[in-house]
């Protein structure tokens, strides 16, 4: 107790040294904390995502079009691939069946998906109101040659879920950010106990945290390596 006393005392005394400093000084002293502050040494460095390692030759034509894609600037608004590679963890890790992709775009984040799937033997529906966006997606499933395990649905998500049978392991909303609220009211009652509900941006929905983190039935964390990723799981 003494001890913090006398530290909060010593910052606010008139007379203490830092008042005496030059301002030169002063800046010199920022500079270097700021540098300081900057700098990480080994150990300290944010994780990087580790290269995706092939197993088999269907494995690496997935990722030889993911990675044409991103080199070629063939992606719209598309997960980063520290995101990626966490779609393609949980929902292996889920052992999904069923997954419900709200917002497509040109198919990448979907390419993710497809690499868990082929060990889940589980299938992706996908939901992209954008018809050449959609055309793209078909055509890099095709490439990839995951065609058979995904459904393109075109259209408004808003409507076309309505079709969404349960169970549903896996849900990943990444399309109007208005829209994450209605997505998650529509879709989670078809989630199974035990599933996962994903929402990609989530420091652009604060609507949606705070329902997904008010809810008895839902534990939600934060993955933020990527674009920042909220992972719920539906209690069961
Ligand atoms: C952020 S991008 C999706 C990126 C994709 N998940 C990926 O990582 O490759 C959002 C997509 O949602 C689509 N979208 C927006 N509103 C939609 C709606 N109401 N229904 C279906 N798709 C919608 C947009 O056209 C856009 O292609």
């Amino acid at each position: 107790m003494n001890f913090v006393r006398r530290n909060v005392g010593n910052a606010m005394r008139p007379n203490a040294p830092v008042r005496n400093l030059r301002p030169a000084a002063v800046i010199a002293i920022l500079l270097g904390a700021s540098l300081l502050a900057g700098f990480q040494g080994p150990g300290t460095e944010p994780h990087r995502p580790s290269p995706s390692l092939p197993r088999s030759p269907e494995e690496k034509t997935i990722l030889s079009v993911l990675d044409a894609m991103a080199k070629s600037g063939g992606t719209y608004l598309s997960v980063p691939e520290a995101d990626g590679k966490a779609l393609r963890v949980l929902t292996e890790g889920a052992n999904a069946q069923s997954v419900v992709e709200i917002g497509t775009s040109t198919g990448y984040s979907g390419l993710w998906f497809c690499l868990a799937l082929r060990d889940t033997g589980g299938h992706l529906a996908t939901f992209e109101i954008d018809h050449e966006r959609a055309e793209t997606a078909r055509e890099n499933f095709r490439k990839a040659g995951v065609e058979k395990m995904v459904t393109v649905v075109e259209g408004d998500a808003h409507q076309q879920i309505a079709k969404l049978k349960a169970p549903i392991d896996v849900v990943f909303i990444d399309a109007d950010k208005s829209g994450y609220l209605d997505y998650l009211k529509k879709l989670e009652p078809l989630v199974r106990p035990g599933g996962l509900i994903l929402a990609h941006n989530v420091d652009m929905v604060p609507d949606y945290v705070r329902a997904v983190t008010a809810n008895r039935d839902l534990e939600t964390i934060f993955y933020m390596q990527g674009g920042g990723l909220a992972v719920t799981l539906k209690k069961k």
